[in-house]
């Protein structure tokens, strides 16, 4: 007889976005295994700019706190440097990840959560943690080896590491979690658009406390423009803070199209020590390693019963911060239509609705990271260094301070290079303004509409397919969110006084239907009211009108006023959302 175990969802990763699928499965309920390849999760520090969507995810999860604990601040994170070295000379400072005042202020409205800065490292072990207590069988050491699908579900075969044993779990649903390399995407064949590999980089990771030269200008980032920065990798050479501000990691480019350089301690001493400019320091070298910039993503996320989230289906420089961000979205978009459909409320066409919904995200995020690296470039022609080494290289650097009109020139080129790296670093519109257009909404003919640029400022909107906007709600005695209203385990209703009847509306299509739904009414002597009138300007519709939210917070259907059925009309929009009719 054959091994074999069982499942409803196969998460295979423990990374950012497997470690969140299962936590977000678990956290419905559903019966879940995560596998993971190593012993544990990951050994460096790799993805870390969290940004407001991945904490509201957090937030609703209900370890915000656990992650704010682990992680450096929102005010330690944002005076973005570029600079010849760390002890060299600076060449510019722009405020970053919402912290200038007036973008904070749009990061402020937006969300009840900040970007703040937490490695890998320290983020999945508590992404596994919880999601072990919620549920999840987690399996370490054991390896994806190949899958096959059939009407009914997915049998996985996998390898045990420690002993080598060879076993199949046969699992409902198989999510793919694997990474930029992943197999389970290879084995669903899903086809992607772009290449790998198109530059050369390098990760140092080393321990020195250089706090006098830089907790004055507190960052996660400090460019460094010197000989050989423009080579491959990122843009330019970057070190970047892991802890305050003892630990540190240098992305270093090199030639792709030549043999890969042979890192060694000396090799890394000698980098770290040229991109801080003090070449005494004796850093305490931890590691190193090679990696490929890559320039590619899925146009289809999903083959049956086989899902890939994360790296998996998104393939790009860290630029913009997106990485790990995306992916934990992608599972949150995707954990709570799996349990619908294992508890029969949905038809699994809702399933379809993952492609049609992130794979636009997976493009857009693809394009805008790989962009934001080479807009570096305008800062090196602004300051002249394009195709220049050494002592020419400094020169042309050193004329940005002549009083000549060619120093003024540079000035001014340089001035204008700096603002287009908001593109890359206030890209507010890039991290939260996704909009979804699929079954899995009931579109009005309406989007949201932007004033401004789309990638720089974000629109808050009630437009089905939009996120939910953030207003404070409550009472004497507390504050919410909006979003802490519509938590992800039911689908919540949103309506004012002169709506009430939506209540009674949405206990019986709830019930009838078998889908937890539950509708709060914000206005004064009600459970929450709405604390600075913000909700009223934001939310779009009458008093009476009702907006539905699905559980990952997008608008899945909205109503201007109160009708004459509200249970036909709320009936209706439930069972095309959930493909029942
Ligand atoms: P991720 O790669 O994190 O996780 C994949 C998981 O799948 C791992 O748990 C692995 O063990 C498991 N796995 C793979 N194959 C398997 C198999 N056959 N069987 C079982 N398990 C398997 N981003 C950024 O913003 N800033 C940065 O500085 C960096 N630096 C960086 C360095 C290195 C070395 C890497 C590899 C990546 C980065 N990134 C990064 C990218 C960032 O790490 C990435 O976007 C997220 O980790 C994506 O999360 P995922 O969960 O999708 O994949």
């Amino acid at each position: 007889t054959e091994d074999v175990v069982e499942t409803d969802v196969l998460v295979v990763g423990s990374g950012p976005a497997g470690a969140a699928a299962a936590l977000l499965l678990s956290e419905l309920g559903v019966d879940n295994i995560m596998i993971t390849k190593y012993r544990w999760t990951a050994n460096t520090p790799r993805a870390h700019i969290t940004n407001q969507r991945a904490m509201e995810i957090f937030r609703d999860l209900g370890i915000e706190d656990q992650v704010l604990a682990d992680a450096t601040p929102h005010d330690l994170v944002g005076d973005t440097v570029f600079c010849t070295s760390i002890a060299g000379e600076e060449i510019g400072r722009i405020r970053t990840w919402g912290t200038r005042p007036d973008r904070e202020a749009d990061y402020r409205l937006a969300s009840p959560c900040l970007t703040v800065d937490i490695p890998q490292t320290y983020l999945e072990p508590i992404l596994v943690r919880n999601a072990a207590v919620r549920g999840t069988e987690a399996r370490f050491s054991t390896e994806y080896l190949s899958s096959s699908q059939d009407e009914d579900g997915v049998r996985v075969r996998v390898r045990d590491r420690l002993t080598g044993h060879e076993y199949t779990i046969r699992t409902k649903y198989l999510i793919g979690a694997d990474g930029a390399r992943s197999r389970v995407a290879a084995d669903a064949e899903l086809p992607y658009e772009g290449a790998m590999d198109i530059a050369g980089s390098m990760n140092i990771t080393f321990k020195a406390d250089i706090s006098e030269l830089v907790d004055h200008r507190p960052s996660v980032l400090y460019w460094v423009i010197q000989p050989g920065s423009n080579v491959g990798g990122i843009g330019t050479g970057l070190v970047r803070m892991v802890r305050p501000w003892d630990e540190w990691l240098i992305v270093w480019g090199y030639d792709i199209a030549s043999p890969p350089p042979e890192l060694d301690d000396e090799m890394a001493r000698g980098i770290v020590r040229d991109l801080l400019g003090m070449p005494e320091l004796e850093p305490e070298i931890t590691g190193y390693s090679l990696w490929g910039v890559n320039e590619m993503y899925a146009t289809r996320l999903q083959t049956g019963r086989v899902f890939c989230v994360g790296d998996a289906v998104h393939r790009h420089p860290p630029s913009n911060g997106l990485g790990s961000n995306t992916s934990i979205q992608d599972s949150y978009n995707l954990a709570w239509k799996l349990a619908a459909v294992l508890r029969g409320q949905a038809d699994p066409s809702l399933l379809d609705s993952y492609t049609d919904e992130r794979a636009p995200v997976a493009r857009r995020i693809v394009t805008r990271a790989n962009r934001s690296a080479r807009e570096f470039a305008d800062i090196f022609e602004a300051l002249g260094v394009v195709g220049l080494e050494g002592e020419e290289m400094a020169a042309a650097i050193e004329e940005r301070k002549a009083a000549t009109p060619a120093g003024e020139a540079k000035r001014a080129a340089l001035a204008k290079a700096m603002e287009t790296k908001n593109y890359e670093f206030n890209a507010h519109g890039v991290e939260l303004g996704q909009f979804y257009e699929s079954s899995a909404v009931v579109s009005d003919g309406t989007r949201p509409a932007p004033s401004r640029d789309e990638d720089l400022y974000h629109v808050m909107s009630t437009s089905p397919g939009a996120h939910l906007p953030h207003a404070w709600v409550g009472d004497n005695t507390t504050r919410l969110a909006l979003m802490d209203l519509a938590p992800y385990h039911r689908w919540t209703l949103l309506t004012g006084p002169t709506g009430e009847a939506w209540s009674e509306a949405a206990e019986a299509v709830s019930a009838e239907l078998g889908v937890p739904l539950e509708t709060v009414v914000i206005g004064p002597g009600r459970p929450v009211t709405d604390l600075y009138f913000d909700w009223a300007k934001l939310r779009e519709v009458e008093e009476s009108g009702a907006l539905l939210v699905r559980p990952d917070k997008h608008v899945a259907w909205r109503s201007t006023a109160l009708t004459d059925q509200p249970v036909d009309d709320l009936r209706a929009a439930m069972l095309q959302l959930l493909g029942r009719r």
